[in-house]
C-alpha cells in the first residue's frame, strides 16, 4: 500500500538527427544522437481520490485530460492494468524541457519517462523491451506509424546508426567538437513534409532518387568521419546534406537563415535536423567558445532556444 509521502522519478532525454532524415524513410541509413542538453522528469507520488496531472499544456485530473495526452493516458491506463492496480491515487507531474514538435523526441521521451515513473511507484523491474513496448503503444497514439527511432534513442544512452529494415546498430560517440541545435520557434511538419518527398519522388523520379541515395552516401560518409575523429570533414558533409534537403523542398526560410548564420559564424557546417519545414537546425564547432558564440548568434538571427552538446570527447559540456 502506497503512503502519501512515496516519490517516484523517471527521466529520459531528447534525441537529434545528425543526418539521414527524409531518405531514412527510403531504406537509407541515419544517425541519431541522445540530446541529453533537452531531457524530461516525470514525478509520481501519492495522494488521496482521483489522479491528477501538472505539466505545461494541462493541470487537472487524468480523467478529464485532453486528447493531445491519450498517448500518455493509454500508458498508464495500460500499466495499471498489467499490474491489476487502481489507476487513481496519483499526482503525475511532467517537468519537460524539450520543446514539443521540434524533432527532438519530445513524445517519445516524456513516454519513456512516464513508464520508468510508474514502474519505480509500483517498484516494478523495467527491461528495455517491455520499455519499447509500452512507448510504442504510445508512440502509435501520438504519431501513427513510428519508425522506432525516437523510442530507441530517447531511451538509450548510445547513438544509432539506423536502417528502418535493421536492426538498430548503437556506437561510441567520440568527436572532438560541438552540436549546437536552435529551436526556429516554428513547429515541425513531419506528415506534410513526408507526404511532399514522397510526390516530389513521384513528379521528379530521377532527381529526387538521386538526392535520396545521395544522403544515403552522405549518412554513411559521417559515420566514416566519426571514426577518424574528423570534426571538419563531418560539417563538410552536413552542409552538403542541408542543400540536399532544402532541394528535396523540405526546409524553409527560418531554417536556411539559421543555418547561414552558423556558417557566417565559423560553424564547421550546419543543417536541419528532422523533419523540416520548422523545428531545430543543428551545427558543429570545434571549440566549446566557438559553440557558445555561434549559439548567441543564432539568438540574435531568431532562434528562440539554443543547446551546446559535447561530441564525446569532452564529456563535462
Ligand atoms: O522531425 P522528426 O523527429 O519527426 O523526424 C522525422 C524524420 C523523417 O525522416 C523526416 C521521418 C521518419 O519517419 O523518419
Amino acid at each position: 500500500m502506497k503512503t502519501l509521502s512515496d516519490q517516484a522519478i523517471g527521466t529520459a532525454h531528447g534525441k537529434i538527427i545528425l543526418i539521414g532524415e527524409h531518405s531514412v524513410v527510403y531504406n537509407e541509413p541515419a544517425i541519431a544522437l541522445p540530446f541529453p542538453a533537452a531531457n524530461v522528469e516525470v514525478r509520481i507520488k501519492a495522494i488521496d481520490g482521483e489522479s491528477q496531472i501538472h505539466s505545461s499544456y494541462y493541470d487537472g485530473s487524468l480523467a478529464n485530460a485532453p486528447d493531445s495526452l491519450n498517448n500518455l493516458k493509454k500508458i498508464i491506463e495500460t500499466i495499471c492494468q498489467d499490474f491489476s492496480v487502481s489507476t487513481s491515487g496519483m499526482q503525475i507531474e511532467i517537468l519537460s524541457l524539450i520543446p514539443p514538435e521540434r524533432g527532438m523526441g519530445s513524445s517519445a521521451a516524456v513516454a519513456t519517462a512516464l513508464i520508468r515513473a510508474l514502474h519505480h511507484y509500483f517498484e516494478q523491474s523495467l527491461s528495455t523491451d517491455l520499455l519499447l513496448h509500452y512507448i510504442e503503444i504510445s508512440e502509435k497514439i501520438a504519431h501513427g506509424n513510428p519508425s522506432g527511432l525516437d523510442a530507441r534513442i530517447t531511451s538509450g544512452t548510445k547513438p544509432v546508426f539506423f536502417v528502418k529494415t535493421k536492426e538498430p546498430e548503437t556506437f561510441d560517440l567520440q568527436v572532438s567538437g560541438y552540436l549546437i541545435a536552435a529551436d526556429t520557434g516554428l513547429k515541425g511538419q513531419t506528415r506534410e513534409a513526408v507526404q511532399d518527398v514522397a510526390l516530389l519522388l513521384k513528379k521528379s523520379k530521377r532527381k529526387t532518387k538521386q538526392l535520396l541515395s545521395s544522403l544515403g552516401s552522405l549518412t554513411n560518409q559521417a559515420k566514416q568521419a566519426i571514426e577518424r575523429d574528423d570534426i571538419s570533414a563531418l560539417g563538410t558533409i552536413l552542409s552538403k546534406a542541408h542543400q540536399h534537403l532544402s532541394d528535396l523542398n523540405v526546409s524553409n526560410a527560418q531554417l536556411d537563415r539559421l543555418v547561414c548564420t552558423a556558417i557566417k559564424q565559423g560553424a564547421l557546417g550546419a543543417k536541419l535536423t528532422g523533419s523540416g519545414r520548422g523545428g531545430c537546425v543543428i551545427a558543429l564547432a570545434k571549440t566549446v567558445e566557438q559553440a557558445r558564440h555561434i549559439a548567441k548568434e543564432l539568438m540574435k538571427n531568431g532562434a528562440v532556444e539554443t543547446w551546446v552538446h559535447s561530441l564525446g570527447a569532452d564529456k563535462h559540456e
